[in-house]
């Protein structure tokens, strides 16, 4: 089943909550929270707080994508805070392992999330632990940059290594995801999708701009 990922990164923080409510009531199952510190990536954010101001509002799950480094310094307050999932960068901690047994502890999801020029087989050592993989479609702390099409086929080398093992985790991807390019990432086999840019900003508001994503995936499944 495809699923929409809303990216509050591209969300109007005058009107937070209520947008985050929008998407709920689009039929989202989750939003993804970027937490960016300046330093693993060129651009900061927001953190913990913005997490623990949603928990109260929504019943939908919290993905906090946490573009930081070293990440085991903050996996604890984003858990606290009240994300269901942890998402953490495969390039920002030489104990990636640890790291998310750390997140495990925490009694939360892990995911691992590979920038686009780290390969897929990095993920090996940990992909029987995953509860989810990013592929990183952009270069990551920005929105609404170019879709990169090389990584279509990491896409594919990710599911295809679940598939060898019998795994069956989300693979998610992130950047540059609209009308044109959803198709091309669940063909790959991605079956989440982070959209910012592509929802948020959409003339046809934030549940049409779902909606035109599902159907824009609907014939195909990832394989
Ligand atoms: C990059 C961010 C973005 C954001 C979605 O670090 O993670 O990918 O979530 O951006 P767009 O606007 O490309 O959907």
């Amino acid at each position: 089943m495809i699923k929409i990922a809303p990216s509050i990164l591209s969300a109007d923080f005058m009107r937070l909550g209520e947008q985050v409510l929008e998407a709920e009531a689009a039929g989202v199952d989750r939003v993804q929270i970027d937490v960016m510190d300046g330093r693993f990536v060129p651009n900061i954010t927001f953190g913990a707080v913005a997490i623990k101001s949603l928990r109260p509002l929504t019943r939908l799950q919290l993905e906090a994508h946490l573009m930081v480094t070293p990440p085991e310094d903050f996996i604890k307050c984003i858990a606290e805070a009240g994300a269901d999932t942890i998402i953490i960068h495969q390039e920002a901690t030489p104990h990636l392992h640890r790291a998310v047994q750390q997140i495990h502890a925490l009694g939360k999801k892990a995911g691992v999330a590979l920038n686009p020029s780290s390969p897929a087989c990095l993920l090996s050592e940990v992909l029987d632990d995953l509860q989810l993989v990013l592929v990183m479609t952009v270069n990551p702390g920005f929105g609404g940059q170019e879709f990169i099409p090389r990584t279509l086929h990491k896409i594919r080398r990710v599911r295809d290594m679940m598939q060898e093992r019998g795994i069956n985790c989300e693979v998610e991807v992130d950047g540059g995801i609209n009308l044109h390019t959803a198709p091309q990432v669940v063909k790959a086999g991605a079956n989440v999708l982070v959209a910012g840019t592509a929802v948020f900003d959409s003339p046809d508001g934030i549940a049409g701009a779902v909606q035109a994503l599902l159907s824009a995936c609907a014939s195909f499944e990832p394989t």
